[in-house]
């Protein structure tokens, strides 16, 4: 019998396409996707769900989820999705790491280069006639480079931008939990202390995944300690800076500027940030570009189809599901 995969929002055609190769597919076509209840009730019967970022599966609704054996998700970040309760359902969960690390780092750079020599700002001047005159500090803004790039969570994604920091002459700091042993991380950036990189940083980037110690992990402090010129840049996720913080850093001036595509509340953005005019704002696409958004969806495809085919998938989170699902008497199919 083929195996019945729900697509809880709208995908590429390519990607349900490939699924409906190999499996009955729910494919739900609209961009606003499922409240919980409808997910819930959607769900019945299927024995895979491919989630999307907004699609939110709390322990609640996964223990709703009688039968499920799969969520393949889109998107390396899941902090939409309790793992633990998966887990304690025997629900495989699934990311899709690595595809979208250098287009997310590209993002981050272009939050950096328009927030530090005023992109948006100048736009609006020329769009809207203000432009009379070339004068000497017209839209005078920060230089990047040989300035010190901040990164906050040297994985994959930091390390991404580390690199293009190079191009650019910068000197680029780091701080994670633990120093990155890898090769990359230590001849591009040197590891420091939480209160150095504040100190320290011309540009600040997040890159930490969102978790209980990450939330607010740059609130009033953190932005107290930052320089008055530095630029403060968060493609990561929008809950680990305090908006509220940030919106009176912002505006009180304990930092120059900032880059934003996620925020606390998405997709509502604090009212004080919008009023910012040194504050560019993007609606969470660090990992929008054709070919990776596709590469995206194509890789929980495979996920979810392994699975559902008895083989391992490749980019599990909670693997001691998949060694309990493997060792029963009718193994893993
Ligand atoms: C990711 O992959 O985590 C992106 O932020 C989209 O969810």
């Amino acid at each position: 019998m083929r195996p019945s995969i729900l697509i809880t929002k709208r995908l590429f055609p390519e990607t349900v396409a490939f699924l409906a190769q190999h499996a009955d597919v729910d494919y739900v076509q609209t961009a606003d996707g499922l409240t919980s209840a409808e997910l819930i009730a959607r769900a019945r019967g299927k024995q895979a769900i491919i989630s999307q970022f907004t699609d939110s599966l709390s322990g609640e609704v996964i223990a709703q989820l009688k039968g499920l054996g799969m969520i393949a998700h889109v998107g390396v970040g899941y902090d939409n999705i309790d793992v633990a309760a998966a887990s304690a359902h025997g629900i495989l969960v699934s990311n899709t790491p690595g595809v979208l690390d250098d287009t997310t780092a590209d993002f981050a750079f272009a939050l950096l280069l328009a927030a530090a020599r005023r992109v948006r700002e100048a736009d609006a001047f020329v769009r809207s006639g203000q432009w009379k005159r070339w004068s000497l500090e017209l839209m005078i803004g920060h230089d990047i480079h040989h300035r010190t790039l901040g990164i906050l969570g040297m994985g994959r994604i930091g390390q991404a931008v580390a690199r293009r920091a190079a191009g650019f002459s910068m000197r680029v700091l780091y701080h994670n939990r633990t120093r990155v042993a890898s090769d990359i991380a230590s001849n591009i950036a040197s590891w420091v202390s939480k209160e150095e990189l504040l100190a320290e940083s011309d540009f600040l980037s997040i890159h930490v995944p969102l978790s209980e110690s990450t939330r607010h992990a740059i609130g009033e402090a953190e932005l107290r300690r930052m320089k008055p010129t530095a630029i403060l840049i968060n493609t990561a996720r929008g809950p680990v800076v305090d908006e509220a913080a940030l919106a009176r850093a912002l505006s009180e001036h304990w930092i120059a500027a900032a880059g934003l595509d996620v925020f606390e509340r998405e997709p509502e953005v604090h009212p004080a940030r919008l009023a910012c005019s040194n504050a560019v704002l993007a609606p969470h696409i660090g990992s929008a570009s054709v070919d990776t958004r596709l590469k995206m969806t194509m890789m929980a495809a495979e996920n979810a189809l392994a699975a559902l085919t008895g083989k391992r998938p490749p980019n599990l989170l909670n693997p001691a599901v998949w060694e309990s699902w493997a060792s029963r008497p009718e193994g893993a199919g």
